[in-house]
């Protein structure tokens, strides 16, 4: 009788549920005057597609990110872009969107949205 555990990736639906937040969240990116000059690339499809496999390892999915991109390394990478905070507030309210879109269960919402809040105050790199 082996104990099966279920990932907390698997629990919220696995990669439709994390591709469903990541578009909603890239939607507001795309709109947003702020964050869209940060991003380097002019399709934000490859970013996208970036973050999708991040979230997706990070909560026990596949590992398929660092099989692309390595450690992830993240307060590193966003060292060429200014994360101001005024920048992570923003982040957090597109961030914040897809969550919303994805209709996670209260405890699952509040897990991921704990996570998302912490990162983004750690990547920010700059004053106002
Ligand atoms: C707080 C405000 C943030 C800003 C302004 C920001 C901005 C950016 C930019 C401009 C890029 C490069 C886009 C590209 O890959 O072409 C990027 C990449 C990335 N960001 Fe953020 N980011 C923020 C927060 C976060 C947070 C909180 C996470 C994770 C929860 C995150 C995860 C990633 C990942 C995984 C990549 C791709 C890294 C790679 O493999 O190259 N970012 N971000």
């Amino acid at each position: 009788m082996g104990r099966v555990t279920t990932s907390f990736y698997e629990s919220i639906g696995g990669l439709e549920t994390i591709r469903r937040i990541v578009d909603v969240f890239y939607e507001g990116v795309a709109d947003d005057d702020l964050l869209r000059p940060l991003y380097p690339e002019q399709d934000l499809g490859p970013a996208a597609e970036r973050l999708t496999l991040f979230l997706a390892q990070y909560w026990g999915g596949p590992t398929t990110y660092s099989e692309q991109r390595g450690h992830p390394r993240l307060r590193i990478r966003h060292a060429p872009f200014a994360v101001t905070p005024s920048a992570r507030d923003r982040w957090l309210k597109h961030f914040r969107a897809g969550l919303d879109a994805a209709e996670l269960t209260p405890e699952q919402d509040q897990q991921f949205w704990a996570y998302a809040t912490h990162a983004a105050q750690f990547l920010v790199n700059s004053p106002e």
